[in-house]
């Protein structure tokens, strides 16, 4: 198990949100009320990169064949109903590591 710092808290805190790539993925760090969610940026049709999409009022829309998502949940509302994949994670000193190679969560 591998983890890799992907941001400081402060900078998501910050914005609410921010996107990174890692090893030729995307990712969106958010902060939900206390909370901070790690998704894989990916389109779980065919694989996008969602950082291409289009955000309107927390919904997200693939730039490919749209399949739309919550931002704040990562819920496919529109598509198969697969949400997008949540990142495992570790907060360290107010760095958020990225826990690589323990396969991702879903729920
Ligand atoms: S790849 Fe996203 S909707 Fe097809």
């Amino acid at each position: 198990m591998e983890k890799v710092k992907i941001a400081t808290i402060s900078e998501i805190a910050e914005k609410g949100q921010i996107y990174r790539r890692l090893l030729g993925k995307s990712y969106l760090l958010r902060k939900e009320g206390e909370e901070y969610i790690v998704f894989e940026y990916i389109c779980r049709h065919q694989g996008a990169d969602l950082t291409q999409g289009r955000e309107e009022n927390g919904i997200l829309t693939c730039p490919r064949h749209g399949w739309k998502y919550r931002m704040d949940t990562g819920e496919n509302i529109e598509g198969d109903g697969r949400p997008l994949k949540r990142c495992p994670f570790e907060i360290v000193d107010g760095n958020l590591y990225l826990i690589l190679g323990s396969g991702n969560q879903e729920y």
